[in-house]
């Protein structure tokens, strides 16, 4: 018999708790072996789109196809046992009814074990969430610069410079958190505006590009790892890996180009 407790995943009520509380810590990850580390530390993670462009070289995340999106989400559930798995509802999965909505992201939660689906867009998709709320899938709405529309918004543009728009970003928090999502990215937005969003809704704020008084923050992980050659203006790098996994690859062509192989990685050798 067992004499460990379950570790029990944090989910989607008791980030929408932390409101006004100790800053939600996030990262997206896309693959086993990094959520595992990210897992101690985050209080969500999400197998965001944008592995169509971290992972895949797409130019955007518009091609990304559901299919993607569930592999990479079962990888990042097996990885992680702590952490609120969030995976995005990728371009084309959830627009044209709530009905095709809550069709995609009933298969997203059956075939990866995620706790939540993420989708982009606020007042025009405040029905989408209530109806997929109302049966049982907890949603996190994306407003500001949401990476989905950069062709009608004209590419990855910072939202709010203009104070005339700002109503209408207020507008879009309001309507998703009374259409009941449980928190909302925040993304390139100017930080006046971010702040006045964190104040008018019940629902944590997570900001990327947006400001630090938001009720949490999420990055790329790629890109504070130090991975990205040309990571947004925003991201401040925690890491080197580039330069790092750079070293030790060169490393290991010498080593192969000299015949220096440490002889513990021979295994493989036929013994006389
Ligand atoms: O796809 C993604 O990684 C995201 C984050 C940038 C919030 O939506």
């Amino acid at each position: 018999m067992s004499t460990q407790a379950p570790v029990r995943r944090i989910t989607a009520p008791q980030i929408t708790a932390r409101k006004g509380g100790e800053p939600v810590v996030s990262l997206t990850s896309y693959h086993a072996h990094t959520a595992a580390i990210v897992d101690k530390y985050a209080d969500f993670i999400l197998v965001g789109d944008s592995l169509g462009m971290v992972m895949h070289g797409m130019e955007s995340t518009v091609p990304v196809p559901l299919d993607l999106m569930i592999m990479h989400g079962r990888a990042v559930v097996r990885g992680t046992k702590r952490a609120l798995i969030v995976v995005d509802l990728p371009f084309g999965t959830y627009e044209e009814s709530p009905q095709v909505a809550f069709r995609n992201a009933a298969k997203v939660m059956k075939e990866t074990g995620c706790g939540a689906v993420k989708l982009e867009g606020g007042e025009r998709m405040a029905e989408t969430i209530r109806f997929l709320v109302e049966r049982g899938i907890p949603v996190m709405a994306h407003i500001g610069l949401t990476p989905q529309s950069s062709h009608t918004l004209g590419g990855f543009k910072t939202q709010g410079r203009d104070e005339d728009s700002w109503p209408l970003h207020e507008a879009d928090a309001k309507a998703v958190a009374e259409a009941g999502a449980f928190a909302i990215v925040v993304e390139g937005m100017v930080e006046p505006l971010a702040n006045r969003i964190t104040a008018a809704v019940d629902i944590p704020t997570i900001g990327i590009g947006a400001s630090a008084q938001c009720d949490g923050q999420i990055l790329v992980l790629e890109d504070m790892l130090g991975l990205n050659p040309a990571p947004p203006k925003f991201v401040k790098t925690y890491g080197d890996l580039g330069s790092q996994i750079e070293n030790a690859v060169a490393l290991y062509a010498e080593d192969v180009k000299t015949r220096a192989f440490p002889t513990d990685a021979q295994v493989y050798k036929v013994k006389p």
